[in-house]
């Protein structure tokens, strides 16, 4: 039996990831999706609402495997994020959420812990898989690495858009700061940090509305025979 086909996506913070892997599964109808991000996202969260320190490795690696998540839509077509019977949608996107995942990200037993995780959800027809370490760690034979960038700045102008669109309040300075910090993080630390694979197509998006990075994108798959 051959594994099913996997399409990677990684990139920094706010780059467009999420909106090319929407896409994505317009283009490859029926392909399963793995958003790793949510999956760092959630066991933080997790770990900090029982009072696990997010410096425990341990407790962390031990966590891992039992949070109860389910990724749905709600009638409209919204995103839907349970964690443990409960509605953390708005919570797992917060930037608060997002540098503890990244603390948490960097600890070796945290990312062994998530990796047969994110190995199951590798199946038939496929997979469109988003994150940092997707292409070169997580499925490195995948069929398609697209590692998408883009300037900090508008990075953070991107996420601030998007957050005041989902009602969450920010402010460019907080954001700029936060991501930054982030992206530190995970670009300089000693396990998976964040880095094309040797293999990846890189498209810088700071110039770019939405629809030219699809285009590119549907190129790419037609590359690859995958449309
Ligand atoms: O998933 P990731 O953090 O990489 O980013 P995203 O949530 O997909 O994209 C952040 C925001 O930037 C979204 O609201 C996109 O619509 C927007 N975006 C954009 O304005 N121009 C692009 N070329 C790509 C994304
Ligand atoms: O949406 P955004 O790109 O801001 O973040 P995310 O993809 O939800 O990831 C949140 C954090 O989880 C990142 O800053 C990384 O530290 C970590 N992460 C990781 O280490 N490896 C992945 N494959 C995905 C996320």
């Amino acid at each position: 039996t051959s594994l099913a086909h996997v399409v990677a996506v990684d990139g920094p913070s706010g780059v467009g990831k999420g909106m090319v892997t929407r896409a994505l599964t317009a283009r490859l109808p029926g392909w399963h999706l793995l958003d790793s991000g949510a999956l760092y996202r959630l066991l933080a969260l997790a770990a900090h609402q029982t009072g696990i320190e997010l410096t425990d490795a341990k407790a962390l690696a031990a966590l891992a495997p039992n949070l109860d998540i389910k990724f749905s839509e709600t009638e409209e077509k919204q995103e839907l994020i349970i964690l443990n019977n409960q509605d953390v949608t708005r919570l797992v996107r917060t930037e608060t959420t997002g540098g503890m995942a990244s603390k948490i990200a960097s600890i070796p037993e945290v990312r062994v812990a998530l990796l047969e995780r994110q190995h199951a959800f590798r199946q038939n027809p496929g997979l469109i898989a988003d994150g940092r370490d997707i292409g070169t760690v997580i499925f490195p034979d995948a069929v398609l690495k697209i590692f998408l960038d883009a300037s900090p700045d508008e990075r953070a102008r991107r996420r601030l858009n998007q957050l005041r669109e989902a009602g969450i309040s920010a402010t460019l300075d907080d954001l700029r700061t936060e991501i930054f910090q982030r992206d530190e993080r995970d670009r300089s630390r000693a396990v998976a940090p964040l880095v094309p694979a040797s293999d990846a197509v890189t498209i810088d998006t700071t110039s770019m509305p939405p629809a030219e990075v699809l285009a590119k994108v549907d190129e790419l798959l037609k590359s690859r025979g995958l449309i």
